[in-house]
């Protein structure tokens, strides 16, 4: 008997600050047209949801690069060499970082995500997993410039940003982040990023307007939360999900479509919306693998392999710092 587990990772907490649901859906709703940032669809109840439409039949993204991941992991173990510090802004559930621990054999992993329980939970199933890997998770917004509160000065850094989160942004914060992401690597460093590829509209469109309507019920669940949380009167139902790929902004848009004229009220606040009046709830940008090469080059990047599935729907990216 070796009783209880032990916890053998490093947690840093910085105990980010937590969004202001109530101020940005205010805001949201104010601006025209209106808006509610894709952040707020991943409460627990989202998160689920999300976990759904990954594993839909018409939203490849997931599958495929994790697909990529495997088939190139010897790749990019080679590219960055071993014992590096593997870092992952954003790690969630830490599950596809797993493709690449075995090959890549890194001195540690630093996941870092803003919602604490649960990367301290991951990060520690990731340290029972992998008894051989040092776990040093930091709870930090990763979105702002951030310092590494752990991080040997010797070793060179890859940062894992796998899923296309890149494309949540617009083109302009993307660069932002990239050069944010560039500091971090520091001298020496490397970025792995997947992001999903232009293509066939037709294909687009199904991925987020799955046939079981997963990603319907995700993007309606924010409406289920602002009543919930903020206790609004609002009638969920009484809204419909829109989702499309518009072209001219190389973006897929999802919406929230009034069906009929309404009034919400959210604390003192009233709302008119007209019949098929919306609110947009998320842009997933989608590029080229010229464009993103162009852009991660605006951040400071320079491009040195890129992986890309036989059917061209995702690309993984392999970056090194300066040239
Ligand atoms: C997590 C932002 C990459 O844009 O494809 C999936 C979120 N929204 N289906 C995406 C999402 C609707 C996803 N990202």
């Amino acid at each position: 008997m070796s009783g209880l587990p032990k916890t053998r990772i490093q947690f840093y907490d910085e105990h980010p600050l937590m969004a202001d649901f109530f101020g940005e859906v205010l805001s949201g709703l104010q601006h025209q047209p209106r808006q509610i940032p894709p952040k707020f669809f991943y409460d627990e109840r989202g998160s689920e949801l999300f976990d759904a439409i990954c594993r839909t039949e018409e939203y490849y993204p997931t599958r495929t690069e994790q697909q990529l991941l495997r088939t190139h992991a010897a790749e990019i173990a080679d590219l960055i060499g071993k014992q590096c510090l593997l870092i992952e802004p954003g790690s969630g559930n830490s599950e596809k970082v797993r493709l690449l621990l075995d090959k890549l054999q890194p001195a540690a992993y630093l996941p870092m995500d803003i919602s604490g329980d649960f990367l301290f939970q991951a990060a520690e199933q990731v340290a029972n997993d992998y008894p051989w890997l040092a776990v040093h998770a930091a709870c930090v917004d990763f979105t702002v410039p951030l310092n590494l509160p752990w991080c040997p000065a010797n070793r060179r850094r890859l940062i894992f940003f796998p899923g296309s989160s890149i494309g949540n942004f617009d083109p302009g914060q993307a660069e932002e982040f990239l050069r944010n992401l560039h500091g971090v690597a520091g001298d020496q460093g490397s970025l792995l990023i997947g992001v999903d590829l232009k293509k066939d509209p037709s294909i687009l469109n199904a991925a987020y307007n799955d046939s079981d309507g997963v990603t319907a019920a995700f993007n309606l669940n924010l409406l289920h939360r602002i009543q919930r949380e903020l206790d609004a009167e609002l009638d969920p139902a009484l809204f419909r999900h829109h989702a499309f790929y518009n072209e001219h902004q190389g973006r897929v848009e999802m919406h929230l479509v009034s069906q009929q004229a309404q009034t919400l009220k959210i604390g003192e606040q009233r709302f008119h919306f007209d019949k098929g009046e919306s609110i947009h709830t998320e842009s997933s940008y989608k590029y080229t693998v010229e464009e993103f090469v162009e852009l991660a080059g605006r951040a400071g990047f320079t491009s040195r392999q890129v992986w890309t599935d036989p059917d061209n729907l995702f690309s993984l990216h392999y970056f090194d710092v300066g040239d």
